[in-house]
């Protein structure tokens, strides 16, 4: 008779739980403090290898939901939208912990980093492959259900799936920009905004690059509505 702490799977560990999760490999993933320039190795790379896990799961659910979308399957390609969103969420989170390591220590911490910069993240690439993917397929979606940004936002009511679809993707693009927003303060409060970053892009490019917007039209409708409605300024 076999006891259930035994474990039955292959693989390295010596449980189940460390065998399927991989703790060993994972855990090993991080250098070890005799390895490190700073204790706070261990911060910086625990907060970019989780990003990037988070990331790899949104693009996951992400392009999952292109395929719902193509083909007129919209509350499984909702439900998965708003999972990617809370992906992102966790990025943002993550990011925020960055707060916590000091700007002389970081210089420690970057002194290991070779060339390394966010712009090489496989997660952020894969993000700005797919989200273009997604805005068309949208697009693809509401002219062949005869409709359009207008009507769909004007007549909710009448289009409450379309309209829930959009918003979800509003809420990709608002975290996305939201994101970069902190990603930025976080940049200057801990290297500066008058320097260079490890690829020698200028802290000040990464400004230029926040108002980076995947379903313009998302965001341009909402002018229209207002105008619509004669609320604008004169
Ligand atoms: C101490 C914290 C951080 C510093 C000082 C920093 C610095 C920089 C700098 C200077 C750049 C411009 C490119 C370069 O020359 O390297 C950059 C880009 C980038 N970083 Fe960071 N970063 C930090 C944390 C993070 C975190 C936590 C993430 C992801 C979770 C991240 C993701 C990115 C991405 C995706 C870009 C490209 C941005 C774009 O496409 O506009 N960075 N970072």
């Amino acid at each position: 008779m076999t006891d259930v702490k035994d474990p039955i799977l292959p693989g390295q560990g010596g449980t189940d739980y460390e065998r399927y999760l991989r703790t060993d490999e994972l855990l090993a993933l991080q250098s070890p403090p005799g390895r490190m320039a700073h204790r706070d190795e261990l911060l910086f790379q625990t907060i970019h290898q989780a990003s990037e896990l988070w990331m790899k799961l949104a693009c996951f659910e992400i392009t999952t939901a292109i395929s719902h979308v193509q083909a007129d399957h919209l509350r499984p390609a909702i439900r998965l939208l708003r999972r990617a969103v809370a992906g992102l969420d966790q990025v943002h989170n993550a990011t925020l912990m960055l707060e916590h390591l000091a700007p002389w220590d970081y210089h420690s911490v970057r002194s290991q980093l070779g060339h390394g910069s966010g712009f090489d993240s496989p997660g952020f690439r894969q993000i700005h492959d797919l989200s273009p993917q997604l805005a068309s397929a949208f697009m693809t979606l509401v002219d062949r259900r005869g409709a359009s940004l207008h009507d769909i936002y004007r007549f909710s009511d009448q289009h409450a799936d379309l309209f829930d679809l959009a918003e979800r993707l509003m809420d990709w693009d608002e975290r996305l920009l939201l994101w970069r927003t902190l990603h930025l303060k976080l940049v200057e409060r801990v290297i500066g905004s008058a320097v260079i970053g490890t690829q020698g892009t200028p802290v000040e490019v990464l400004g230029r690059r926040l108002d980076i917007r995947y379903f313009q039209p998302l965001w341009d409708i909402r002018n229209a509505l207002t105008a619509e409605a004669g609320t604008s300024p004169a």
